[in-house]
């Protein structure tokens, strides 16, 4: 049963809110702005409703398969709802459905987190919200929320860094750093795309 539920992390996490809303709406995010299909690229691209529901549908997704799935297995193992967050976030980021480039998994690493690391996340999100109020960068807020997040499980939780949830955020560091190497070359040449408030008002 534990193999069913991994299979079906990693196919939950391969349907991607971007494509899915994009074909609803005749809106190829591939072809807009970043070309990604994330929620941020959806929000640039698509406004304000756009952005939220694909935000909304990949955070779901992977909070479903972290906290969801396991709970189906009897006698579910100490690691599945690790695996089974991992795997959704893997099955976004290399979506089948997508030629094998889906997002860069970060609405999806939200929701896994939120299953799986809630107060590590909420370290994430307060530095996500000080970097970008403070640079207008999306993806620099992503990264470094991400850096907090394994800090916090490495230095100030029982856990600490040689364990599943510090396995798991150290995971997440390294694939999400590995998504975002065109944004980080892009921040270092100083021409990334930053967040616009008129994204905010976009219908
Ligand atoms: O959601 C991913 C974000 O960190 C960057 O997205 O579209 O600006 O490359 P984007």
């Amino acid at each position: 049963m534990s193999v069913l539920a991994l299979l079906l992390a990693a196919l939950l996490g391969s349907l991607l809110g971007g494509q899915i809303v994009g074909h609803l709406r005749g809106l190829d995010l591939r072809r807009s702005g970043s070309g990604n299909l994330g929620a941020t690229n959806a929000l640039r691209s698509g406004g304000i409703k756009m952005g939220l529901i694909v935000l909304l549908i990949d955070a779901g997704k992977a909070w479903l398969a972290a906290a969801g799935l396991p709970q189906l297995v009897e006698q579910a193992p100490i690691w599945l709802p690790w695996a089974c967050g991992s795997l959704a976030v893997l099955g976004h980021i290399y979506s089948p459905w997508a030629g094998f480039k889906g997002g860069k998994g970060v609405a999806c690493g939200l929701g896994a987190c939120a299953a799986l690391l809630p107060i590590a996340l909420l370290w994430g999100l307060g530095g996500f919200v000080i970097v970008l109020v403070l640079s207008g960068y999306v993806s620099l807020s992503v990264l470094t929320a991400t850096v907090l997040i394994t800090l916090k499980v490495a230095c100030f939780s029982a856990a600490g860094l040689w364990s599943l949830p510090g396995a798991f955020a150290l995971g997440m560091l390294l694939l999400l750093s590995w998504t975002h190497r065109e944004n980080l070359q892009r921040l270092l040449r100083g021409n990334e795309n930053r967040f616009e408030k008129v994204m905010l008002i976009k219908p």
